[in-house]
């Protein structure tokens, strides 16, 4: 089978056969983009959140988007994973798990390392042994490209990673060697997903420690200046979100024992800079609010934790998991232009 068709395959063999999904974190941006993509496929699905950073707003927006008969499908608990008595009770009859709760941004793991700690580590140690206790059959993590850390080289193969720039990356790794070491001592089968830079709609844009793509998006529709940490020389591999879902199913799906318990990387495998992300936006943003053309972004020092270029090599998840990125960049900056001026609007440039 050409791997570009084992998505395909995978879907209608979920749409003949539904399964019971819990996917943590359901609130925020990753997690709600799984749990929509989820009931579009007829699957039954619980989902789990504390709102810390993920927002009811977008669970509306989900529900509003798939239509009262998937919804029907849809159960929501508001817990804690740090909770493990809420963990255990999440997981009860449950086939999957897509494991996303955690608290993301570099930045604010050096602001607050324990608090972290506590919701990536404890947490996820909690959700792995209750997913084992219950006889889960797969559980599929969000772990990152931050685990890379101060290693040079590019493009990032899996079994190359150097030593972490901060507590978040800490955290990350840490649910790698968990993860690892169940497989190893219980058995218990699991997928780490290394996320690289996932953008689209419902990325939240407000707050300090937004990501980039929202928050220039944000800033632009609003009229302000946005301002580039560095020369813009720094490069990502940005992955629009439709991807990171495909993976998601993908890896849960996935059957052969050679792709289980392993780590992989999730990008679209092409490096871009700041430069020419900024570029992107404002030519897609302009269209509705003309003034934009002429922003040009603000330069302010590096960011401490930082690495300096990003680029996955994704051939091991093209051959494990037959997992092909459908949207470029581009196309996916289309779609959260769309999405962002939708439910932003427009207002003057000042
Ligand atoms: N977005 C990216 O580019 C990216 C990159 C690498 C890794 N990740 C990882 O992907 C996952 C999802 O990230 P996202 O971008 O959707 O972020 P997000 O903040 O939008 O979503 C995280 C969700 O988890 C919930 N949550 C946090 N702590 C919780 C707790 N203790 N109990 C219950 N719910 C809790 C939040 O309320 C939020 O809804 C995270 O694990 C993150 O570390 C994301």
């Amino acid at each position: 089978m050409k791997t570009t068709d084992s998505y395909t395959a995978v879907q209608q063999s979920l749409r003949q056969t539904p399964r019971t999904w819990l996917v943590t974190g359901a609130a925020g941006f990753i997690g709600s983009n799984l749990v929509e993509t989820l009931l579009r496929l007829d699957q039954q699905v619980v989902g789990l959140d504390n709102f810390s950073t993920g927002y009811q707003k977008n669970l509306d927006e989900v529900r509003d988007d798939v239509g009262p008969t998937p919804w029907s499908r849809f159960r929501f608990l508001e817990a804690d994973i740090r909770d493990m008595a809420a963990c255990e009770q999440a997981v009860h009859g449950v086939d999957f798990v897509l494991h996303q709760a955690a608290l993301g941004s570099v930045p604010r793991s050096l602001e607050d390392p324990l608090d972290t700690n506590a919701n990536n580590v404890t947490g996820f140690l909690n959700m792995l042994t209750a997913a084992r206790s219950a006889g889960v059959s797969r559980f599929v993590y969000a772990a990152s490209s931050s685990t890379y850390g101060d290693h040079p080289g590019l493009p990032k193969v899996e079994q190359t990673i150097g030593k972490p720039l901060s507590p978040y990356a800490v955290t990350k790794y840490v649910n790698e060697l968990y993860a690892e070491v169940f497989a190893g001592c219980y058995g218990f089968r699991s997928i780490g997903l290394r996320y690289f830079n996932i953008f689209g709609p419902r990325q939240d844009p407000e707050g300090a420690y937004a990501a980039v793509i929202p928050k220039w998006f944000a800033a632009l529709l609003r009229g302000e200046t946005p301002f580039i940490n560095g020369d813009g020389e720094t490069s990502r591999d940005f992955c629009y979100i439709d991807n990171t879902v495909q993976a998601n199913i993908l890896a849960a799906c996935a059957t052969s024992d050679q792709a289980a318990n392993q780590v992989y990387n999730v990008a679209f495998g092409q490096r871009t800079t700041l430069n020419e992300l900024f570029g992107y936006i404002r030519d897609l943003v302009a269209p509705r609010n003309p003034a934009v053309s002429a922003v040009l972004p603000e330069y302010r020092d590096f960011r401490a934790g930082d690495v300096r270029h990003s680029l996955a090599d994704i051939a091991k998840a093209r051959t494990l998991l037959g997992y092909a990125p459908e949207y470029s960049v581009h196309d996916g900056l289309k779609l959260a232009a769309s999405w962002y001026m939708e439910k932003m609007g427009t207002v003057a440039v000042r």
